[in-house]
Parts: structure tokens; sequence; C-alpha cells
């Protein structure tokens, strides 16, 4: 069956993000808007540019982005330790499919929610399971998925080893958990492989999740990664909570890959460490926070003794739900000090926020036409992304 998206333009997107024939026919919005990507992303590396407004407010384009990149992602979902027993699951939706993570006592698996007779969803919300019964007719599934009991289904035809619960891909990193909604998605392993390096002194499984938090967020979640990952707005948007100990002028470039950017923002020489963390990490690095974007969707700042993670799901053109945890190095901080963190991170989302709010509002016109970026150390990351998002598209649609 083919799906299709009416836009409200009344143009057709195909739900695998192609384009119908007559949509290839004449210069649609969605063809105009990817060769403008494709040209933004080709600028030399002396004379970056940003994307344009209506890569950020078009609803049409969003909706080819949501078919396209955004479905084929790795999306972070969580912390591994959220799931530390057997049976433990938390649900969710993730673009239009629900999902049931659950601790399947051989790893984390990511099942599809969703009754294979008619459609309920099995769980909500999180808690501990030994199986999951169906709420309407009973049906019953073991937390590998498999079906268990169907009651009285006594017709021939039907078989049940065709009703286990579709799985998604599912990878944990860096005591993340990545889920994915494509039957053939990108190595994650490959993609982050630079920043699994990087990453590796630190040892990222051994925090601990002490915080999370939902958030709606009126921005485009392009905006957000951008806003994120430059350290080009620090000193001006966090001049009480962030600059004393990451101000722009001490931002520096780090690697990006496949799946990936980052930056490093150094603390100033008279402000002492956060913490100490890995016992393998350098005095440099316990004198700094490292930021990355996993691409598309998730955006960290790691340091000694914390890890801030936001993971993004994208709603539409103008609206990102985002979900943020803080996670801590064992035992090192106590109860208060983490506190404190906590009221700092709500702070810089905050103030972080409310720029990017008032931004959606300017976005839509004509005169948002792509402007000229800073250097590689203060937004060099936001031209890994546009470069990444111009080089999925172009990988995506020759897939087709
Ligand atoms: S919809 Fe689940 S048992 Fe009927
Ligand atoms: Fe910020």
């Amino acid at each position: 069956m083919i799906l299709r998206i009416i836009s409200t333009a009344g143009s057709v997107i195909m739900a695998d993000g192609g384009l119908s024939e007559v949509e290839q026919q004449r210069p649609s919005r969605i063809t105009v808007l990817r060769k403008t990507l494709s040209d933004i992303a080709a600028n030399p590396l002396d004379c970056p540019r940003g994307l344009i407004g209506q890569h950020y407010v078009d609803e049409e384009y969003f909706a080819y982005e949501k078919a396209t990149v955004l479905q084929a992602g790795w999306h972070c979902v969580g912390r591994v330790d959220e799931l530390p027993e057997k049976g433990d699951y938390r649900t969710f939706k993730l673009f239009d499919e629900l999902i049931i993570l659950v601790n399947s006592g051989d790893g984390i698996k990511a099942l599809s929610n969703l009754c294979r007779h008619r459609g309920m969803p099995l769980a909500q919300g999180c808690g501990n399971a030994r199986m999951f019964v169906c709420p309407y007719h009973a049906w019953s599934y073991k937390i590998s998925g498999d079906l268990i009991r169907a009651p009285r289904m006594e017709n021939k035809s039907f078989n049940p080893e065709t009703c286990s619960l579709p799985k998604f891909p599912c990878v944990e990193k860096f005591g993340f958990v990545y889920v994915s909604l494509s039957d053939t998605p990108t190595n994650l392993v490959e993609d982050l492989k630079d920043l699994t390096e990087k990453l590796h002194s630190y040892n990222p499984s051994f925090y601990r999740l002490v915080h999370t938090a939902d958030e709606v967020w009126n921005t485009n979640w392009k905006c957000l990664v951008e806003n994120f990952m430059e350290g080009y707005h620090l000193s001006v948007v966090h001049p009480k909570t962030l600059h004393g100990y990451t101000p722009t002028e001490l931002s520096k470039k780090g690697p990006s890959g496949l799946g990936f950017t980052s930056y490093t923002a150094h603390y100033p020489d008279h402000i002492s460490s956060r913490g100490r963390g890995s016992d393998k990490l350098s005095e440099s690095e316990r004198h700094a926070s490292f930021l990355f974007a996993a691409f598309p969707c998730q955006v960290v700042s790691i340091a000694p003794p914390l890890l801030v993670s936001l993971s993004l799901l994208p709603r539409s053109s103008s609206r990102v739900d985002v979900r943020w945890t803080m996670s801590v190095y064992g035992e090192e901080l106590d109860a208060q000090t983490i506190d404190a963190r906590i009221a700092l991170w709500t702070e810089v989302n905050r103030e972080d926020r409310e720029k990017l709010e008032l931004m959606q509002e300017a976005l839509g016109s004509r005169y948002a036409n792509g402007g000229p970026l800073a250097g590689p150390d203060y937004e060099g990351t936001v031209r890994d992304f546009v470069v990444w998002l111009a080089s999925r598209d172009k990988e995506i649609q020759q897939k087709k």
C-alpha cells in the first residue's frame, strides 16, 4: 500500500519521503528547499552559511524531513540504567510508532506497543512486567515480544507464530539507548566511531541518572540542535549561568564524523575543575565541558562529574518535545550539589528556549535567507550539521 501525506499546500509527499509524479514534473517547494540545502552545504569552509528561514518554518518541508532524515535516524530514547531489572519497561511514542522499551533479560529491546490482534496499545507509562496482556481481548505476550496466548482463537488460519510483536533496531551505547524506525538503519557504531574514541576516557556508561524533565519548545528542532552545539552564543545568552565557566572565547571545535559533531568549552584558568570523574581523564579534559550532537536529534554536554542529554522529538516545524536527562559520575556529587546542577541546567535551558522561541517567530520572513556563520571554533558545528543534513538527504534519495 502506498501512503501519501497531503501537505497544506496540496502537493504530495510519499510516506517514504519520495516525490509523486506531479512533484517530479515541476519544482515544488520541497525540491527547491532540498536544492537550497545542498547549495548551502557545498559552500567552501571559509564562507559557511546557515539554512534559510523556510527550512525552519515550512510545514511541508517538515513533513518531508519527518518521512526521510528523521524516520531513518537513530534516536536516543533514554539511559540504560532507567531499566535496571528484567521486566522493567517504559513506553513512549516515536513519531507515529508506539514503543515499549523493555529490559528483556537479554538486553534492552524496543517492541511495537501495538497488539497484533486489532491494534490496542499493550502497555502505558512505565513499570515492571512478566508479560504484556492486551487490555482489549487478553492476548498475552512474553517480554521478548513472542505471543504466548490468544484466547478462543479457533480459526484454522490463525498462526500464533506470525503474531509476535515487531522489534525496532535498538542499540546501547555510552549508557544511552538508541532506537531507529528504519528497517535498514545506518551503522550507529560507524556513525559514532571517532566519538567513541573521544568519550572513552569519560567512561560514559558509568554515569547514573538523577533527573529527567519533559518539555515542549516552540521552535524548530534544527534550531535547537544548532543552538546547543555552538559556543558563539554562550557569553551573550548565558551571562550569569555559563559565561563564568564556559565563555564563548574559549570554545574550540572538536572532532566530527559520519553521524556527529562536537566542540569543547574550556574553563578559564582561574576556575577550578567541576569534579574528578573517570580516572582516565586528563587534567585538560577535567578543565572543560565536551559537547556533542549525535545526529539527528540528540545533543549532549559531558563534564567529568556530569552528563546532560537532550533528546528531541520534533512534532511540527515549530514544535519539538524535549526530554532532557542529567546523570552524575558514580557517587561523586552529593545531593545538594546535584540539586544545584539541576537548577542551573533548568535555567540554562530556559534561557535558550526563550531565545529560540523568539527567533522562530521571525524565521518566516522573506529576509531570513541564510546568514553567514562564524568560524570553526564558534559555529563550525552548525556547518557540520548542515553538511550532514544535505548528505543524508542525498543518500536517502539515492537509495530509492
Ligand atoms: S486488540 Fe489486543 S487482544 Fe484484541
Ligand atoms: Fe545555550
